[in-house]
């Protein structure tokens, strides 16, 4: 289907999947330091990775550093249309040029050790007392040493592997699948940077699946639909998805003969959590005159005609879009949660030295109007699970991955069984075999 602006809509239909086995996962691959030295080496190191956010460097000069392990990296925009990533070391003798967390501006890259100065653009511009290198500065000590950088909606992305494949092409499905979301609008509103008490791969598998919702986070289901959402695995394992249905008065158990039995029209049977979702479109409980069927609907159109009216153009997404919540997941580390005009972001990054606990990212975009002046930045709120206070279920998430990380350990687990509904944690292992052993293993 396409649009009056040509703008090609998310497709909606389901794909056949890789054969991916239905063998138990070792689950010393979450505690084994000798796993993630192989991890480090084979995947981490050849493997698209998001580095931050594209709206904290709008101008020529604007720089941020990210970690990834031990490695440390500046992203700067050099250009209006070029955006440089320089391994955050100083050629002279390895200090880093910045503070290995922060953003900021600069003119020129100075190192605060001996005061070596380089220009945005890596190359070496002045050494103090030049005359004392008796045997000249080799060439490459002259230059900064530079990472592969591209971009993709709202992020910037690198590469340290000279010989991987493009961005664009790594990427897969995904940007034919979310750029009606025009996420070069999307701007940063929240930013959390968290240590979980787990390996890294658990703080994604806590996003991969539903299963666990009603256990978990039964505050949840009186507004997710946690049965039968439809999944899809793409790229050989490498990304996936799951749409899932919001809206409904009982989770999964909200059926269409429920809804029978009850009467379409039964508004008696609408939730609190339904209730609070029709206020935020300005709809109350004297002027909705639907049922509990109508909500979903009610609030889709509310939505779709709030979004207009604030000129923010929603016409290449589909009804569904503005409210449930497109799930998608991009290898090996990133969880996007979509819903109309907002992108909640998760991604989780190894520990430098300990398998059992990881670096958790947690990021919330909103789109604005195009042309609208960016909101302020946020500042980032770092912490742990104890001393940073973070919404219910996040919470629950955190402490429950504490707890099955420590079972990881334990004699007595003998590898992790996965059903259908968890298929993408199956995923995420398959693709990332490809990169440890290689295709044909
Ligand atoms: S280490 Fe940077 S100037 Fe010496
Ligand atoms: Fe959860």
């Amino acid at each position: 289907m396409v649009t009056e602006n040509r703008m090609p809509m998310t497709p909606l239909e389901r794909v056949d999947e890789p054969d991916m086995g239905t063998h138990l996962i070792d689950q010393h691959r979450y505690t084994d330091p000798e796993f993630a030295k192989l991890e480090w080496d084979r995947m981490w190191t050849k493997v698209w990775n998001i580095a931050g956010p594209l709206c904290d460097i709008p101008e020529v000069g604007d720089y941020f550093t990210q970690t990834l392990g031990r490695e440390s990296f500046i992203f700067m925009r050099t250009g209006e249309d070029e955006i440089k990533g320089y391994y955050n070391i100083c050629p002279h003798r390895g200090s880093r040029l910045r503070p290995s967390i922060g953003l900021g501006h600069a003119e020129q890259i100075q190192c605060p050790f001996h005061l070596w100065t380089f220009d945005i653009e890596g190359e070496l511009h002045t050494v103090p007392d030049r005359q004392h290198f008796v045997n000249g500065i080799p060439e490459e000590k002259q230059q900064l040493a530079e990472v592969r950088v591209d971009t993709w909606g709202p992020f910037v992305f690198f590469n340290m592997n000279e010989e991987a494949e493009p961005l664009s092409e790594f990427l897969g499905v995904i940007p034919s699948h979310l750029d009606p979301y025009h996420f070069e609008d999307y701007h940063l509103v929240q930013d959390f940077e968290l240590i979980w008490e787990c390996n890294w791969k658990f703080a994604v598998d806590q996003f991969a699946e539903i299963y666990h919702l009603p256990a978990l986070h039964p505050q949840l289901i009186e507004w997710w639909d946690t049965a039968g959402t439809p999944l899809d695995v793409y790229d050989g394992g490498k990304h996936s998805r799951q749409l899932i249905r919001q809206g409904y008065p009982d989770g999964g158990a909200w059926t269409d003969e429920m809804a029978r039995r009850h009467g379409y029209d039964d508004k008696e049977m609408i939730t609190d959590s339904q209730w609070q979702q029709l206020a935020a479109v300005g709809i109350d409980k004297d002027s909705f005159e639907g049922g509990v069927n109508d909500v979903r609907p009610a609030i889709t159109k509310a939505r779709r005609e709030l979004y207009e009216q604030m000129g923010v153009d929603v016409s290449a997404l589909h009804d569904e879009q503005l409210i449930d919540d497109y799930h998608y997941m991009i290898f090996p580390n990133i969880t996007l949660n979509i819903g109309g005009t907002s992108l909640t972001y998760f991604r989780a990054r190894p520990h430098p030295t300990n398998p059992d606990q990881c670096l958790w990212d947690y990021q919330v975009y909103a789109r604005l109007p195009q042309g609208a002046p960016a909101p302020p930045r946020p500042s980032t709120v770092r912490g742990t699970a104890r001393d940073v206070e973070v919404f219910e279920a996040l919470a629950q998430d955190m402490a429950q991955a504490q707890i099955v990380q420590e079972s990881y350990h334990s004699q007595g687990f003998n590898g992790i069984l996965l059903n259908s509904e968890e298929r993408r944690i199956r995923a995420m292992h398959h693709a990332l075999e490809q990169y440890l052993y290689g295709p044909d293993r």
